[in-house]
């Protein structure tokens, strides 16, 4: 089944071309160039991009996959969550496009994708397993029982941990997206130095909280140049993501070992993170646990992991119509809107 592929949800414009877990084409536009000097995404410029870039990069996938439109079996769209208006430029192009084609549409939820891009990778993974979603704007522990099965297991309060990153690092003088640049920077970490305080929650024992560590940071940084002193921002790069991968790691082995989970996978824009991604590798080989996480170039938005969930919910009769809307928010188990 070939299903070309669309995602639009932040500030990444990308179509793609999938059979299966096979990519044929899958281009992905960014505008970080743009947003850069605003230190994060304008959700009114995401938008506007969008629109100025669908129609070329779709032709793109499709010319680069060396097929034409009328091959594609089903059109495939990440319609919830993200920005509105930037989710609404994909899912009004996809339905287009499925209308005029007269092929299925698939809406797809994007923390499900970012899961996807595993199977990409990985072309032998099944579920069961436990994953930890880390993204720009989400930190879920899930069980994904089936391909379109979850379960939640624990998920932030407040921030999620690449916002804790990206304002950090912005707090720091580095570029958007900061937490990139906060990885690529960072060198040994200095907890006495810089004493980061470990989130308490209110919620469940597997729930994060990133807000109060990020207001640690910034606090740091201003207390810091209140008394004329700078701080040494490679170190407190390191000591930041040290304390965030502390966190994201134990309560994910914690609840490996409470669920009964051997098999660990990472996904997200975070899961590019190269602490995270040795640290978890490195506990699963431990414990004798499978780690699975994908290629680097997988790890951010791409409209390839869209179809890569897309025949898992085409499979299951998650179709949907003209009447499909986005949605900012949309809770992973859900995950569909019939
Ligand atoms: O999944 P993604 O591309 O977009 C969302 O769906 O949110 O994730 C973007 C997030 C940003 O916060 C970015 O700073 C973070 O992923 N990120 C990283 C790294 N690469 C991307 N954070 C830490 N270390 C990295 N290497």
């Amino acid at each position: 089944m070939l299903i070309l592929s669309i995602e639009s949800s932040c500030d990444e414009t990308s179509a793609a071309v999938t059979r299966g877990r096979e990519v044929l084409s899958n281009i992905i536009s960014t505008q970080i160039d743009e947003h850069r000097i605003y230190g994060g995404v304008v959700p009114e410029i995401a938008s506007r991009r969008h629109c100025e870039n669908i129609s070329a990069v779709v032709k793109e996938a499709v010319d680069e996959a060396k097929i034409s439109f009328s091959d594609i079996d089903a059109v495939a769209v990440t319609a919830y969550p993200g920005l509105i208006g930037a989710l609404l430029t994909g899912v009004n192009f996809a339905k287009g496009l499925s209308l005029s084609l007269n092929k299925p549409l698939i809406a797809v939820h994007h923390l499900r994708s970012h899961i996807a891009a595993n199977y990409l990778t990985h072309k032998d993974l099944k579920p069961p397993f436990l994953c930890l979603v880390v993204s720009g704007g989400n930190t879920v522990i899930c069980s994904v029982k089936d391909y379109t099965d979850f379960k939640i297991i624990g998920q932030t309060l407040d921030d999620a941990a690449g916002e804790c990153f990206d304002k950090a690092a912005r707090a720091m003088g580095l570029d958007y997206p900061g937490g990139v640049n906060l990885d690529k920077i960072a060198t040994v970490p200095d907890e006495k130095t810089y004493p980061l305080p470990t989130p308490k929650t209110s919620g469940g024992e597997y729930d994060f909280s990133f807000s109060g560590l990020k207001t640690a940071v910034v606090n740091l940084i201003h207390n810091q140049s209140q008394k004329g002193q700078t701080v040494d921002v490679p170190v407190l790069c390191a000591t930041l993501r040290k304390k965030v991968c502390d966190i994201l790691i134990d309560k994910t082995f914690k609840a490996a070992k409470d669920t009964g989970h051997t098999k660990i996978v990472l996904a997200g824009g975070v899961s590019a993170n190269s602490e995270l991604r040795s640290r978890m590798q490195k506990q699963c080989e431990k414990n004798g646990f499978e780690f699975y996480t994908p290629e680097l170039k997988f790890c951010g938005d791409n409209a390839a992991m869209v179809g890569a969930q897309a025949i898992y919910e085409y499979e299951n009769g998650n179709i949907a119509d003209i009447s499909l809307n986005a949605t900012a928010t949309m809770p992973i188990d859900i995950g569909v809107i019939k």
